[in-house]
């Protein structure tokens, strides 16, 4: 079980999850800001990020975990409005540019590389107030955020993110109105908003390639998180339509785009013009790219960075209630294998992850692949030795390793969702994902590391399995 010489080991943050220091040294608020402080049960007992684990002041704790985990790569965002607080670069704000200048130089100074992350879930709220992802005029506005980052700290970091997870996003945040803004567009937004996601990245590939490349030498891509689809019954043809559809809605909608041939997969585009005529609508719901949009899209990521958590069984289903959404769109329904083993929402399927990776490989035609999360939450209060959750990691390293030197698939780098327990979104305080446990009640906000952490740490050294 031993993984390829100079295999990289990471573990990846969001800005919001943990930084905290909301509106500290000239910070504009983010939509989360404003979601939290509304109240309203949204969230886990209307518990907020506004201090997190604290890692705008705590940083240097932080560095500490990743060096005695021994992490070659650190994955993190960086928070828009604390760059810029009205999310234009009308103003900057230096202590931001500081405060990331800092990580990025002790990381380097570690040994450690960075992968930063434009933009995971934080949208400046100034922005929200323009209409967010449902707006066009996003797409500048994103594009003039990404040089900036670019310039600022591109003679340092060589692999960019533009995006976390634009599927899940544009899907809780604008159709089912989960996650702020809160206001659901059922079967509309989230394709609205997917779709001014695929053009902002893409422009933005188009700014560090044509603008940046050429001096700094790095590697732009977009996070697509993906669940493997397992047919229901495996001998039915419409459950294995079922969970063909289910790939194609997620991953395949923003991937066959990026590293196919700049459109929608056409199983997308068939259903819900079918459904929206079912419906009544006088036209399909989802919207079409011009040719020539196409072509821009069409191959802007230097690399396939994907998410993993779990899997799901899929069985045809129609929509006979004529709900509006996009969940509704696909026409089919979500199980579960009673033997699956579970940690909170996430199924521990580690094959799935083999599949996944198989099925990217042969699509995507072969891509370098980084895993830019994977994890496994415990409920709040969890044990610091967590065994069991080590054992979850190790599984998955073994299809991990499977997948490497049986199937070739081109993959570079893991990261461990998450370096510190942190701000879980709607379940707050209560999803713990950390590789090192957080006393959110402590104003020190301790750090201690799990059980798992050691064995992480091992993994690490060792560059496999050795003796797991
Ligand atoms: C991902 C997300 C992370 C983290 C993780 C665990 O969807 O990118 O921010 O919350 O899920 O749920």
């Amino acid at each position: 079980m031993a993984f390829p010489a100079g295999f990289g080991w990471g573990a990846a943050t969001s800005a919001y999850q943990v930084e905290g220091g909301w509106d500290m040294d000239g910070k504009g608020p983010s939509v989360w800001d404003t979601f939290t402080h509304q109240g309203g049960e949204r969230v886990f007992k209307n518990q907020t990020g506004d201090v997190a684990c604290g890692s705008y002041t705590l940083w240097e704790e932080d560095l500490k975990c990743i060096k005695q985990l021994g992490l070659t790569h650190y994955r993190f965002s960086l928070s828009w409005s604390r760059l810029l607080p009205d999310g234009t670069t009308g103003f900057i704000n230096q202590k931001g540019v500081n405060y990331y200048n800092k990580i990025i130089d002790d990381l380097l100074t570690n040994g450690v590389t960075p992968i930063v992350t434009l933009y995971h879930f934080d949208l400046p709220q100034a922005l929200e107030d323009q209409g967010g992802w449902l707006s066009e005029s996003i797409i500048e506005t994103f594009d003039q955020y990404a040089r900036l980052c670019f310039s600022t700290f591109g003679d340092r970091v060589k692999q960019w993110i533009t995006m976390n997870e634009p599927n899940v996003l544009s899907l809780l945040a604008y159709d089912l109105g989960f996650f702020p803004p809160g206001v659901p567009h059922l079967g509309t937004g989230g394709y609205q908003a997917a779709h001014n996601m695929i053009k902002a990245h893409a422009r933005s590939w188009h700014s560090y390639d044509s603008l940046f490349r050429k001096e700094q030498k790095g590697m732009v891509s977009i996070s697509l998180l993906a669940g493997w689809p397992e047919p229901a019954d495996p001998s039915s043809l419409s459950d294995q339509e079922a969970a063909k559809r289910a790939i194609a809605f997620h991953l395949d909608f923003f991937a066959k785009p990026i590293f196919g041939d700049g459109d929608y997969p056409e199983v997308v585009k068939s259903q819900v013009a079918s459904v929206s005529k079912k419906q009544g609508d006088p036209s399909s719901r989802l919207p079409e790219f011009t040719e020539e949009e196409k072509r821009t899209i069409k191959g802007t990521a230097d690399f396939f960075a994907v998410q993993y958590y779990t899997s799901r069984l899929v069985k045809h289903r129609e929509d006979t209630k004529g709900e509006r959404g996009i969940l509704q769109d696909v026409e089919l329904e979500f199980l579960t294998d009673p033997s699956w083993k579970s940690m909170d929402w996430v199924h521990v399927v580690p094959w799935g992850l083999r599949k996944l990776l198989k099925y990217i490989m042969d699509t995507y035609n072969n891509p370098v692949i980084y895993i830019t999360e994977n994890g496994f939450p415990q409920s709040d209060p969890a044990s610091l030795d967590d065994t069991q959750r080590w054992e979850c990691f190790r599984q998955t390293f073994q299809e991990l390793c499977k997948a490497i030197q049986v199937d070739k698939v081109n993959v570079k780098v893991y990261c461990a969702w998450s370096l510190l327990d942190n701000f879980e979104w709607t379940q707050g305080y209560n999803s713990r994902f950390g590789l090192f446990h957080v006393d959110f009640e402590d104003p020190a906000r301790p750090r201690v590391p799990y059980s798992s952490a050691k064995e992480y740490a091992k993994v690490i050294r060792n560059n496999g399995l050795d003796g797991h």
